[in-house]
This record gives structure tokens, sequence and C-alpha cells, in this order.
């Protein structure tokens, strides 16, 4: 195992009518303002709870946030927020809003021109303003991570600053119970990647840290279904909800590589044809393990014992036979697993080459030796 510091400042309220939480976690001086996106919790009673929370508080709003938020979308709220002298923001919803508003909070301290430099990566974050979580859909871990990835036209970026860790996150499953299918296999899907991309690398003897994916893993595979077959269950909810706030908090990546190519290619495929984040991670790992098989060998094995539980023949069958499982719970969560089935074909690879070599990834994997060549394979692989 590699050494590690491991510190994450974000408290978790987990639970049913957890939101009442608010009223004690911002200070009831601080200007407020809650950001949110299309309008789902508004529809859903979470905003209700959450005026609810707040009473005695002064708060003002920024709806609108979109699916990959955008910085056109964004910097609107920077009048707002000197107009009021905003000192405190909250963010209610999924990843989007949850990310867009850690831009919101280290774009309004920043000091220099234009905050877009954030995220082409010349600026610097020194200050943001203290954020608050209310999540709604489990997928990113958002909520209890320092990332957050904006869009501007075809560019599709992240920035990683400790300034912008959630001071805490309210995680009530009931929220996410008007979840659509759609959102509900994304979510599974999102979070089962970021195990991976924390996992499937190679072995540095890290022992918890492989048990806990592998079981996080195994999670995920059972109870994603379920989630779609029994859309009321809570328990279910409760257990997807704090699997994805935990796949990617900082804990699984501790002291072990990682390989976030998967991540990398599929931002390209968000940033060209506007596909669903989770829907490009489904699409593009089974293809990083067949072309990579030889690379992550023994943690394929690794995978396909402990995870699927495979016995049956040599290494090659059990490694090809995991990815064929990986490939059916895609499925099964009602995932694309091609670039075929949105209807992409071998027309459309040249264009992600040329924006991962435009956005500097021309040396991704846990062992940075995955150049655009690779990446190519790997899209080619993923075709039909
Ligand atoms: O906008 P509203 O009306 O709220 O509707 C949203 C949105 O349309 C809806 N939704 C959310 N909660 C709901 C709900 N609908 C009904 N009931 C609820 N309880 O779901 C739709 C999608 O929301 P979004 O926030 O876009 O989804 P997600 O949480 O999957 O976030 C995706 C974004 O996170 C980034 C992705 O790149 C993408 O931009 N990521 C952030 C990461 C991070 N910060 O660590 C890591 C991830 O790998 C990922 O890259
Ligand atoms: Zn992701």
């Amino acid at each position: 195992m590699y050494n590690f510091t491991f510190h994450n400042p974000t408290k978790v309220h987990f639970g049913k009518d957890q939101i009442k939480q608010l009223a004690h976690e911002i200070p009831s001086d601080a200007k407020i303002l809650v950001t949110y996106g299309g309008g789902s919790i508004k529809r859903n009673g979470v905003y209700d709870q959450i005026a609810a929370a707040l009473i005695g508080h002064s708060f003002w709003e920024f709806g609108g946030i979109e699916p990959n938020p955008t910085y056109a979308t964004l910097m609107k709220a920077l009048p707002i927020i000197e107009e009021h002298e905003i000192d405190y923001i909250l963010a209610v919803g999924g990843g989007s809003v949850v990310d867009g508003s850690k831009y919101i909070a280290a774009a309004a301290c920043y000091k220099g021109e234009d905050p877009w430099d954030i995220l082409a990566g010349s600026g610097q974050i020194t200050q943001a303003l203290p954020l608050g979580v209310v999540l709604t859909l489990p997928a990113t871990g958002s909520e209890s991570n320092a990332a957050a990835v904006v869009t501007r036209d075809q560019d599709k970026l992240s920035f990683v600053s400790p300034h912008v860790h959630p001071t805490f996150a309210v995680l009530d499953p009931l929220t996410t119970l008007t979840l659509s299918e759609r959102q509900i296999g994304n979510g599974v899907v999102d979070a089962f990647v970021h195990i991976m991309e924390q996992y499937l690398t190679y072995p540095v003897n890290a022992m918890v840290q492989d048990a806990f994916a592998e079981s996080l893993l195994k999670i995920l595979i059972s109870e994603g279904p379920k989630a779609l077959a029994n859309p009321q269950d809570y328990d279910v909810r409760a257990n997807l909800m704090w699997c994805a706030t935990v796949a990617l908090n900082g804990l699984l990546g501790a002291g072990v590589p990682q390989d976030w190519s998967t991540h990398m290619i599929g931002h390209e495929l968000t940033a060209l044809h506007g596909i669903d984040h989770a829907r490009t991670l489904a699409i593009v790992l089974p293809a990083v393990m067949k072309v990579r098989k030889e690379q992550k060998q023994e943690k394929l094995l690794q995978y396909a014992e402990n995870v699927w539980g495979i016995t049956d023949g040599d290494a090659d069958r059990k490694i090809d036979d995991a990815i064929s499982n990986t490939e059916a719970f895609f499925k099964q969560m009602q995932m694309p697993i091609r670039l075929a089935d949105v209807d992409l074909g071998p027309d459309s690879v040249d264009a992600f080459v040329a924006q991962l070599e435009a956005h500097g990834m021309r040396k991704l994997s846990e062992r940075r030796d995955m150049g655009l060549n690779v990446s190519r394979q790997v899209l080619e692989a993923a075709l039909a």
C-alpha cells in the first residue's frame, strides 16, 4: 500500500427527515444562496422542506443549473451574490448542482480576471464561500469530495480544491424516490465506475481498499436492479445512496493507484454529443477492460473471482466472463454499452481523439502509459 493522508471534512447527516439539520448547520446570521437545478426540488417537496428548515435564516435562490452545468449559467449567480452579500451557498440537487455550486463558491472569491481559468488550469483557488449540500441524486460523490466538473462550449473540464469541499451534506434517501429510471440507472453505474477506476489497476496489497471496493461493487450489483424493480423500497435507496457517497469520498482511492481513463474519455462523449455522464462510462469501461486486459490482468482476475464469484476456467476465460457480466449488469440498469447504442459510428472517433489531445489527455491510466493511440483503440473497441 502507498503512503496516504486521508481527511474528509464533510459532516454527513444521513436518513429520513435529516433536512431539518440545516437549521443547526448554517449560522443563523448567514446570507444564503440556495442553488438548484431545473425544478425537481419544487415538484417533489424537497424545496418546501428546505424553506421550512431555514425559517429564521435569510436566503435567496438561484435555479436553472442544468445537467453538465455550464459556465454561462453559473456566472449568472455572481451578481446575485454581490448584490445581496451572500456568504453561504446551499446546493440542493444532484451532482450537476453540487459541482456548479462549487464553481460558484470559488468564482465568487476569485481575484483573477476570468474564473474559467480555474478550470483551464491557470487560476488558483485560494478561497471559496462555504458550501452545504442537500443531495437528491446518489451518483457522483460530489457531496463529500473536492472535485467539480464544468462545461464551456465543447470543453468539459474539472478542478479539485479543498476550499470547495462541502462543510456538510444531508443525505435523505426519501428525496431520491422521485428519480426517473434513467437517473436511477445513471447513479448506480456512475458509482460503480468510480469504484472500478480506483480498484481496477494493479495490486499494491491494499487489503482494506480492495475489500471495501469489492463489497461496494457487490452491493450495487444486487441493489441497483432492485431500485428499478421496487422504486419505493427505502432500504434499497438508503444502501445505494451511502454506497455512492463512499465510492468517491477519498476512502477507496487512498493509498492505491487510480485510473481515470474511462472518465476522461467519457467526458469527451458528453462534451461533443451531450450523452449523460454515466452512459458514457457504461460505453467506455467495458472497452477499457478489453483493451487493457494485459496491463490489468491481476486485478481483472481478482475482480472476476471476488466480485462475480467466477471459479471456472483459466485466467483468460474468467476475465472474459467478468467483462461479459459487467456489460450484462450495465444493460440490466438500462445503459447503452456501445457507441452504436447511442447512434455513433466509426466516423465519430477522430473527433474524440482530437478532444483528448486538446485537453492534454495524452498519458492516461494508472501507469500513465495510455497514449492517444490506446484511447483510439478503446473507442474503436466500444463501437459495436
Ligand atoms: O435539475 P433538476 O430539475 O433537479 O433534475 C435533475 C436532472 O435533470 C434530476 N434529478 C435530480 N434529483 C432528482 C431529480 N429528478 C427527480 N427527483 C430527484 N430527486 O436528475 C437530472 C440529472 O441530474 P445531474 O445532477 O446532472 O446528475 P448527476 O448527479 O449524475 O451529476 C452529473 C454531473 O456530475 C459530474 C458529471 O460530469 C456531470 O456533470 N461528476 C462530478 C463528479 C464529482 N464532482 O466528483 C464525479 C463524477 O464522475 C462526474 O463527473
Ligand atoms: Zn462519474
